[in-house]
Parts: structure tokens; sequence; C-alpha cells
């Protein structure tokens, strides 16, 4: 029987609609074995449960970052006791020391990142043209030659992000390889294509 991922998170506050999150988990499942999935922007964990479901399948790592500390993405507020419930929520799937959440602003912990190269980079954190456009900026030379990027709210309500991700794919050698409602997905072009 097929693991049903989106009734495993659903009990958690979010802003997921279901087909990203199979979307999510399928895309931390295709990771090679052993491989680093980091998440920019955690809130209270839906997306990360669901990436670390599909990290889990290949013994992958999983990364969190998030300050905690009331930043506003439209009209959420986020309080620095989520940092625990991620916690907990992840320690209960036997995660052990393959979950790691790091309480800080990804621009921050991306200057002392010495956890390797990444797999699958989820980014889901301030959603303005300049703060997805510095993440890109930032967090994509640590993605693996063959590694993947997905973005959530590439749409309408959020023109930054897609303005971020239409200059990033211009600008550099990646192109969208999926759409799955708000979540886009990018992967490097490859020489030949
Ligand atoms: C839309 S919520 C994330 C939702 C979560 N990915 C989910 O699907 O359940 C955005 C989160 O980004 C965090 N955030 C804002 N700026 C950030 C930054 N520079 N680095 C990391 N996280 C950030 C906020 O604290 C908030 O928890």
């Amino acid at each position: 029987m097929t693991f049903d991922v989106i009734a495993a998170v659903d009990d958690i506050p979010g802003f997921l609609y279901p087909r990203e999150i199979a979307h999510l988990y399928a895309l931390a499942s295709e990771i090679p074995q052993g491989g680093t999935v980091v998440e920019l922007g955690c809130y209270r964990g839906k997306s990360t449960t669901a990436l670390a479901y599909g990290a889990q399948s290949q013994s992958g790592k999983l990364h969190t970052i998030d300050p905690f500390e009331g930043v506003m993405v439209g009209n959420i507020e986020v309080s620095k006791g989520y940092a625990n419930e991620v916690i907990d929520r992840i320690q209960r799937l036997s995660y052990g020391s393959l979950f790691t959440l790091h309480v800080g602003y990804s621009h921050e912990v991306v200057k002392d990142w010495q956890r390797g190269r990444i797999d699958l980079l989820f980014i889901d954190a301030e959603h303005s043209y300049e703060s997805v456009a510095r993440d890109l900026a930032d967090w994509s030379p640590l993605v693996t030659d063959t590694g993947r990027i997905a973005l959530h709210d590439h749409n309408s309500n959020w023109p930054g992000v897609q303005l971020a991700v239409a200059e990033f794919i211009t600008r550099h050698n990646w192109r969208i390889i999926s759409q799955v409602e708000g979540l886009v997905t990018l992967e490097r072009n490859t020489n030949d294509a």
C-alpha cells in the first residue's frame, strides 16, 4: 500500500495544498541514498514533516532553517515555541541525528554552512522579490549538479516569487521542470540539452 503523506501531515497547521504535499514528499524520496534536503522557512513543520517522510526513505539528512521570531509572511505570525513543536514532530518519526533545526535567517545561516552539498533545496521563507532572489543566489551554488530547487507560492498572489524565479532561470543555467499548484521545481540545464 502506498504511504498516504497527505493524511500523515493533515493535523499540522500550514499552507500547502494536498497535491503540493504529495509532490514535496516525492521530491524528497528521489534524493540519492544518504543525500541532503534543506528547507528555508519551516513555520509549524507541515512541509518539514512531508520532506522528512520522503528523505527518511533514503536515509537522507534534513535541515530546516527559520528564525521563529515573528517574521510576517502574508498574515501569519510565527512564535518562538514553534521550534520545539517541530523538533517534537520530527523526532516522533524516529529521525534521530539525521534532522537538524537551525534557528536563524537563511542569509545568516548560509554564511557558516558546513553541511555539504544539497540534493533538494525547498524555499518557502520570506516571499519578497529581494529575499527570494537572495536565497536563490546564496543557496543555489550549494545544490549538487543533479540536485533540485523547489519554491512555494510561485503564483500571481506572490509576484516577487515569480519575478525572482524568472530572473534566476534567465541569468543562470537552470530551468523549470514542473509546477504543481504553487510549487515550482527547478533543475540545472544539462550541457547537451
Ligand atoms: C510560509 S511560512 C513556511 C511554511 C512551511 N514551509 C509550511 O509549508 O508548512 C514562512 C516561514 O518563513 C520564515 N522565514 C521568514 N524569513 C526567513 C528567512 N530569512 N530565513 C528562514 N526563514 C524565514 C518565517 O518565520 C515563517 O515561519
